[in-house]
């Protein structure tokens, strides 16, 4: 896990975004899209930071709301640290794989956590911020990503935050294969250069 050090205060300016993979597979197809739209936001002078959530100790929601009372998740684990990681981003991919029709227990796992910025005070630490998705899968057919696209969607929308584009991969199973796609590669690209225009 990387520490917590605001790179924004050490370089004013300078936008700052946080790649999340989903994916438990390491070297696989979240993993590069996910890293090809860090560089876009790279070449339009962003700095980025990946986190693999396979790597670290997210526990589940469990809903007791004491986040919305004290401004501290209850839950001692490396989420604490991703939560400031969060807060000090301008913006933030997401990347997961389908997993039968949904994302992955990890991402979803993530994305429950955020119940924390579900409240007056803690709302304003996630507002605005600008978003991009990207979801690779085995199947052809796009509506196999839908049910993604449509929780992050409205879960983005609910907190406020904008969400910039949406990457989907169809027809890749084996680990890496997104980088024979050139089509896909440079959509992610391009998506990571707007992501930072996008920045409020
Ligand atoms: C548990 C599991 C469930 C999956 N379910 C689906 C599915 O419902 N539809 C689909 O098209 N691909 C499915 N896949 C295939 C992955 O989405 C695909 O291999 C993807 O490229 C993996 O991305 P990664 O390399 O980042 O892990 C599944 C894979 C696993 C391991």
């Amino acid at each position: 896990m990387c520490t917590c050090e605001n790179i924004n205060e050490d370089h004013p300016g300078v936008k700052k975004v946080l790649g999340v993979v989903g994916s438990p597979r390491k070297q696989g197809n979240t993993h590069a899209m996910v890293l090809s739209v860090m560089e876009g936001a790279k070449a339009s002078g962003a700095e980025a930071e990946i986190v693999f959530l396979g790597d670290l100790n997210i526990r589940e929601c469990n809903g007791c709301h004491a986040c919305w009372k004290t401004g501290q998740c209850i839950q001692n684990d490396d989420m604490r640290k991703l939560y400031d990681k969060i807060i000090q981003s301008d913006a933030i991919v997401f990347g997961t794989p389908v997993y039968w029709y949904g994302p992955t227990a990890l991402i979803k796992a993530f994305l429950d956590r955020f119940v924390y910025f579900n409240c007056l005070e803690n709302r304003s630490k996630i507002k605005n911020k600008s978003v991009a998705l990207v979801i690779p899968f085995e199947e052809d057919d796009p509506k196999t990503a839908e049910l993604i696209i449509t929780l992050f969607e409205r879960s983005f929308n609910y907190l406020d935050m904008h969400l910039t584009g949406t990457v989907i991969a169809p027809g890749l199973l084996h680990k890496g294969q997104v980088l024979k796609n050139s089509v896909i590669m440079q959509s992610t690209l391009e998506l990571g250069k707007k992501l930072i225009l996008d920045i409020s």
